[in-house]
């Protein structure tokens, strides 16, 4: 047995489905098998995800401990994203975790995937509390006031789209391949951000919202395809650095509002869309502006990983906060 704390973390929300170990709250290895199956629909279709994980999961599991250099009983306790996610593929890593922690005897640690994506922060850096963190990714869209590891309040989230879905449906607008967030940032690069002027929501307090964005491109779209049915192929990198400036401009709008309400002023960014390079940009752009200290994740641990769900395993671990054998897996869950 070794004397240190071993994490195997297991993420299987959407369609990545990652195994990690984290030992004493440092990633020996973390193993992501992205599913491409998706692509040609254009979107994740839940139930390829869920058998794709079923094949993955044992060789990407596999793979997470050969590569940590730890052999199997030397792991402590395992920890699985419990919620929020698609049902069936949080349930292929929840009935893998229950598994192999019983088989194992050793314990079980449930984890909340948006707590992780917040928690990735404290892979690399150490910020200290109060922490202020801004959460973007496919299904979420949140401004998270954190008193501790495990001490979150959301103040601030998307009353309809999510920052990432929003960059996605832009994307398929464009006739652009999924996941869309990526290729709308990499055509940004090259474009000019105020080619195109798109509306920007205003919503109370920290609340955010981009469904409006979205229903203005595509009436934008449909009428200059009028007048000139090539207008995309011609516009594209134009189209993406304005609706990219739009969405990093409404995203900053509230960060910066809760940053000075709260007078926080250690800010980070975290999933998915925090691998935006104009996100990126105006984040390092606003903490000279205002004095903060930023915190960014490395791209590996900005999209889904279970180096994070790790590193929440490890904190809940630490704090007694472990799952019994009848825990089970949900597709909405607040925190
Ligand atoms: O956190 P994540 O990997 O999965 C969820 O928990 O949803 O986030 C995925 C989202 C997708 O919408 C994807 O298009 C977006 O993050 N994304 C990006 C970039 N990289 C990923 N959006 C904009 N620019 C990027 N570079
Ligand atoms: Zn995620």
């Amino acid at each position: 047995m070794s004397d240190k704390i071993n994490i195997l973390a297991i993420e299987s929300s959407c369609d990545e489905t990652s195994a990690a170990i984290i030992s004493n709250g440092h990633v020996l290895s973390n193993v992501i098998a992205t599913q491409s199956v998706h692509e040609r629909f254009g979107g994740v279709v839940p139930e390829l995800a869920s058998r794709v994980h079923m094949q993955n999961i044992a060789p990407v599991v596999d793979a997470a401990i050969a590569d940590s250099g730890i052999i199997k009983n030397e792991i402590t306790a395992v920890a699985f994203t419990q919620a929020p996610g698609l049902i069936g593929s949080l349930i292929v890593g929840a009935c893998f975790a229950k598994g192999f922690a019983q088989a194992r005897n050793i314990p079980l640690i449930a984890v909340h995937h948006m707590q992780a994506h917040v928690l990735a922060h404290f892979i690399e850096a150490n910020p200290p509390f109060p922490f202020l963190c801004l959460t973007v990714s496919g299904g979420h869209t949140q401004i998270v006031l954190c008193k501790d590891y495990l001490d979150m309040e959301v103040i601030g989230e998307t009353i309809d789209d999510a920052a990432g879905e929003a960059f996605d449906k832009v994307a398929k607008m464009l006739g652009l391949p999924y996941p869309g967030g990526p290729l709308v940032d990499k055509n940004a690069k090259l474009g000019d951000p105020l080619a195109f002027k798109f509306p920007v929501s205003e919503m109370k307090g920290y609340d955010f919202s981009f469904s409006g964005i979205k229903t203005s491109i595509l009436y934008f779209l449909q009428a200059q395809k009028k007048l000139d049915p090539d207008f995309i192929e011609k516009n594209v990198i134009n189209i993406c650095a304005s609706a990219q400036y739009t969405i990093v401009k409404m995203l900053m709008t509230k960060l910066e509002k809760a940053a000075k309400d709260t007078g926080i002023k250690h800010i980070g960014i975290a999933g998915g869309v925090s691998a935006n390079s104009g996100l990126r940009k105006a984040i390092q752009e606003a903490g000279v502006k205002n004095g903060w200290q930023v915190y960014i994740p490395k791209f590996e641990y900005c999209t889904d990983n279970a180096a994070m769900i790790g590193i929440t395993g490890y904190y809940k671990f630490l704090s007694g906060q472990l799952a019994d054998l009848s825990t089970s897996p949900s597709a909405r869950a607040t925190w």
